[in-house]
């Protein structure tokens, strides 16, 4: 409007203040576009960002919670990747994509409905021919995601194999085994691309066929159409309109097959998450847990307890184990590597269950008693010392914070 006042009537003294008015409005809307983008990107990415956030410490929170017995199998370099790499793959599926999918629809739905007003026959070809390219869609998104889950497990492999070769560097340096871990990790992480780049293809495979499947759907739109102009049932002018709103459809389509190939990768990672979430603590206080005599009096009893590792079901750590600890007394545990010294106190701390016998605290059966409630009594100097990246204070303070 501006630049046609402006050549219109423009070009005269008489009128430069007009034309100022209306290149200050020119700038004001290039300003309001700009903020507007500007704070559409910002919002979108932060909401992406927060929803991470909160699956990350939901996810972090549940693993605390889990028992014992299932970091026994599990590494923890794998579970560190579930927080930090699958989390991350989601993250590029939220906020982004939500955005570009409801503009899409919309601009879909929009342009369909003025195409049915334009030429309802044409428009009967075009929706007959939706579920010919959504189908197959369904389908290669369902492949993207098998391969995404793929591609996010071997990544995890090589995570914990680093964190794992990096938590016992000295180890590994003593044996001078630098050569072979690093080959052994370049490896793995060969195999993460071969199975990203596998998730990728499919990824683009998708694209190739929406592209291919939507463009070509309105060339035959188009051929039926001109068959129909020639014959005089349908004016130019109105295949030209229909033309152009298939295109917008079109366009709008091709923008939501490639959200769904986002999401389908999103699923693959977002599965992972889920499963870690869905994992149920092999240990669970009960329902309505027996309290611990308010002033702890320590006597402790092992009744005939018999237990193996989950990871050893074959051979029995303890067998048939029965004593008793009498308040105020001294007891010492000893035995030769292996005898089952730390089980016991492991059995004590409710990090797992015994197959057969009773464990008695203070006259409470352990599985009877919420497991916080115990561990609040027992004190431990572990065999193996955990310092963590703290300060000395902080290191110190670990069992009571306040
Ligand atoms: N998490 C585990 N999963 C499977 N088996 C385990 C696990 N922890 C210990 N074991 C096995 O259970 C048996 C008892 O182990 P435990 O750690 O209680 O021995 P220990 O008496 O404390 O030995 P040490 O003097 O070396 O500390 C051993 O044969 C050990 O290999
Ligand atoms: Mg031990």
């Amino acid at each position: 409007l501006a630049v046609r006042r402006m050549i219109d009537h423009g070009f005269s003294a008489s009128n430069s203040s007009f034309i100022a008015e209306y290149f200050a409005m020119l700038v004001v809307m290039a300003a309001l576009l700009a903020a507007a983008s500007a704070s559409s990107y910002y919002f979108v990415i932060t909401l992406g960002e927060r929803v991470v956030a909160d699956i990350r410490s939901d996810v972090f929170r549940h693993v605390t919670t889990l028992s014992p017995s299932f970091f026994d199998t599990a590494q923890s370099g794998e579970i560190v990747s579930r927080l930090a790499a699958d989390t991350t793959q989601v993250k590029s599926a939220v906020g982004a994509t939500a955005s570009v999918a409801l503009r899409n629809v919309i601009l879909g739905l929009g342009a369909v409905a003025m195409m049915v007003f334009t030429s309802p026959k044409l428009s009967g070809l075009v929706i007959a021919a939706i579920p010919v390219i959504v189908l197959p869609l369904v389908a290669f998104g369902r492949s993207v995601r098998r391969k995404s889950r793929l591609a996010q497990d071997t990544l995890a492999d090589a995570t914990a194999y680093a964190s794992e070769q990096i938590g016992a560097v000295r180890t590994l340096q003593a044996f001078t085994n630098e050569k072979l871990v690093t080959g052994h990790f370049s490896s793995a992480v060969e195999a993460a691309f071969e199975a990203a780049r596998s998730s990728i293809f499919a990824r683009s495979f998708l694209t190739f066929f929406a592209i291919f499947m939507i463009f070509s759907s309105v060339v035959a739109v188009l051929w039926f159409g001109s068959r129909d102009v020639l014959d005089g049932t349908l004016s130019p002018g109105t295949l030209g309109q229909f033309l152009l709103y298939s295109v917008f459809a079109a366009g709008a389509l091709g923008a939501l097959s490639e959200v769904w190939g986002e999401l389908s990768q999103a699923a693959g990672a977002a599965e992972r998450l889920t499963e870690i979430l869905a994992e149920k603590p092999a240990i669970e206080a009960p329902a309505h847990p027996k309290p611990l005599p308010a002033t702890a009096r320590g006597a402790i009893s092992f009744d005939d307890v018999s237990f193996c590792y989950p990871a050893g079901p074959d051979r029995a750590a303890v067998h048939g184990l029965s004593f008793q600890v009498k308040p105020g007394e001294t007891v010492a545990i000893v035995g030769p590597s292996g005898a089952g010294k730390s089980t016991v106190f492991s059995l004590l701390l409710r990090f797992y269950d015994p197959e057969i016998g009773k464990i008695m605290i203070d006259g409470v059966n352990v599985r009877e008693a919420d497991p916080a409630a115990i561990r609040e009594r027992i004190a431990i100097v572990p065999q193996d010392v955990t310092i963590f990246a703290a300060s000395a204070r902080d290191n110190i303070s670990f069992g009571r914070p306040d």
